[in-house]
């Protein structure tokens, strides 16, 4: 069994799991809706992974024997000015949710909880690349600037990406391939 306060943290944890996949489908939506079909591609994938980091996390208090804490997910943003500002905010959302990430690893490792400190670490360390993607894109765009033809190749980029459960052999989250 987990302490209380360790499944409580991790519950605050899907939360933000879950705000985050709706902030990028509220994105994803933002760029259908400009004609960016890559981007709206590339933001849905990221509404992906984070719904399956919120069913990931909460799969793991089901494991540890802890009743899952439900929070109000927050209302996302839901428009921006420039494809440049959506890819900032989505590294200015990637280090918040780092932060949060590296609070949760201390109080594991506080609570001396080896195994939830072990699980914590795999999204610490996830969150390298996700800060550096949303980094990169970032700024391509401004490189990009002004330039139409320059922003439908970084699209047409941004349209390859497919979701790849990061999961597959924990068998722990029915109906995700
Ligand atoms: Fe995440
Ligand atoms: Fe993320």
């Amino acid at each position: 069994m987990i302490k209380p306060v360790l499944a409580d943290a991790i519950s605050k944890q899907i939360n933000a799991e879950l705000y985050s996949a709706y902030l990028y489908l509220a994105m994803s939506a933002w760029a259908d809706a400009q004609g960016l079909d890559g981007m709206k591609n590339w933001l849905y994938v990221q509404y992906q992974e984070e719904s399956v980091h919120g069913l990931h996390l909460y799969a793991y208090l089901l494991d540890r024997d802890a009743a899952p804490a439900f929070y109000p997910i927050e209302k996302p943003e839901t428009s921006w000015d420039s494809p440049i500002a959506v890819f900032e905010h989505v590294a200015r959302h990637e280090a918040h949710v780092t932060a949060l990430l590296n609070d949760l690893a201390t109080l594991a490792m506080q609570e001396k909880d080896h195994a939830t400190y072990q699980f914590v670490m795999w999204y610490v360390n996830e969150q390298v690349e996700e800060e550096a993607n949303a980094d990169k894109i970032g700024k391509r765009l401004g490189l990009i600037g002004d330039n139409k033809g320059q922003l439908l190749t970084l699209d047409a980029e941004l349209a390859a990406r497919t979701f790849v459960n990061p999961f597959p052999t924990t068998g722990a989250i029915p109906g995700v391939a």
